[in-house]
């Protein structure tokens, strides 16, 4: 993990456009959103399932890039002062507190806009058509179908009350959206699966991404804000509808587990191969941040 994670800090690094290049106080903002600071599970996920469709690790930093540089811009949009108005994130100030609302606004422009030339201006895959279908799933995932259309679902759910499966359908778009993506691209960026093998990887990617945001909601009622380098407790402080507003936090917990268990079972038929993914998903249900 730690390599891996060392290895993307190293490609963001290298992607992102360098301070001393105009406009430098942008740059320098969108240096600040992505760099040093996050568990990097989106690229995790992603070199795992590259590793198991034997991708080019050089490909795989692509996708692994572009699915963090997403995740990076939602944050800096979701901490906001019109979204979750969070004033700490990954240990630092938010981008708004630590530059300026109009800056944040722009480094989440600028993030997703690199995210997609990174898919777009080297080659990814085998050939063209997949590789003009992996800017399409980036595409929808971060879209309104995916975790912009989640965040705005979460924003009208503000003081109301959520069923179980109202609250699953804003999990899996506001975040299990991309980390789905985030699968299927390192996927896609290898040839070594078949349409069946990808079916149940995907399955996997659902399953995974709906558990991460049910760990999400626990963590945010019971961990602490030094533990977790963003504001505890702030859903509810919201009033938002959370798994933990829903079940308590023992059944969301035990929730989270039984989806971790079916994001497993997803896997079985990847057989030996899919060891990382196996190890990723144990990690997102037992984290403590
Ligand atoms: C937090 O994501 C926001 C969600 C989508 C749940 P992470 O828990 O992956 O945040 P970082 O990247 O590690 O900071
Ligand atoms: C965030 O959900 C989802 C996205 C950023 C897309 P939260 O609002 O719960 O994330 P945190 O808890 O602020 O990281
Ligand atoms: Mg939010
Ligand atoms: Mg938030
Ligand atoms: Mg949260």
């Amino acid at each position: 993990m730690r390599e891996r994670q060392a290895r993307i800090e190293q490609v963001l690094s290298r992607v992102l456009p360098p301070v001393d290049i105009a406009p430098a106080r942008l740059h320098s903002a969108m240096r600040y959103a992505a760099l040093e600071g996050g568990k990097r599970v989106r690229p995790l996920l992603a070199y795992a399932a590259g590793e198991l469709a034997q991708a080019q690790a050089e490909r795989v930093d692509q996708v692994a890039a572009a699915t963090e540089l997403i995740h990076a811009y939602s944050l800096v949009h979701d901490d906001l002062p019109c979204m979750d108005d969070d004033t700490l994130r990954r240990g630092k100030a938010t981008v708004h507190v630590a530059f300026d609302e109009a800056t944040a606004l722009l480094v989440g422009d600028s993030l997703q806009s690199l995210a997609f030339q990174l898919l777009a201006e080297r080659t990814i895959a085998e050939c063209a058509q997949t590789q003009v279908e992996m800017i399409a799933i980036l595409a929808r995932a971060a879209g309104s179908r995916g975790m912009a259309g989640g965040q705005a679902i979460d924003l009208a759910a503000v003081g109301q009350s959520l069923t179980v499966p109202a609250l699953e359908f804003m999990h899996v778009h506001k975040t299990g959206a991309l980390i789905r993506a985030a699968i299927l691209l390192g996927a896609h960026c290898g040839t070594a699966l078949g349409s069946g093998q990808f079916e149940h990887l995907d399955r996997f990617g659902k399953f995974i991404g709906l558990a991460f945001q049910v760990i999400d909601d626990v963590l945010d009622a019971d961990a602490s804000t030094a533990t977790l380098g963003k504001t505890a407790g702030k859903d509810q402080k919201d009033r938002k509808p959370t798994y933990v507003t829903a079940l308590g936090l023992s059944r969301a917990r035990e929730l989270a587990a039984q989806l971790r268990d079916d994001a497993l079972q997803s896997l079985q038929p990847l057989g030996e191969a899919a060891g990382r993914l196996r190890e990723i998903a144990e990690y997102i249900i037992a984290r403590k941040a």
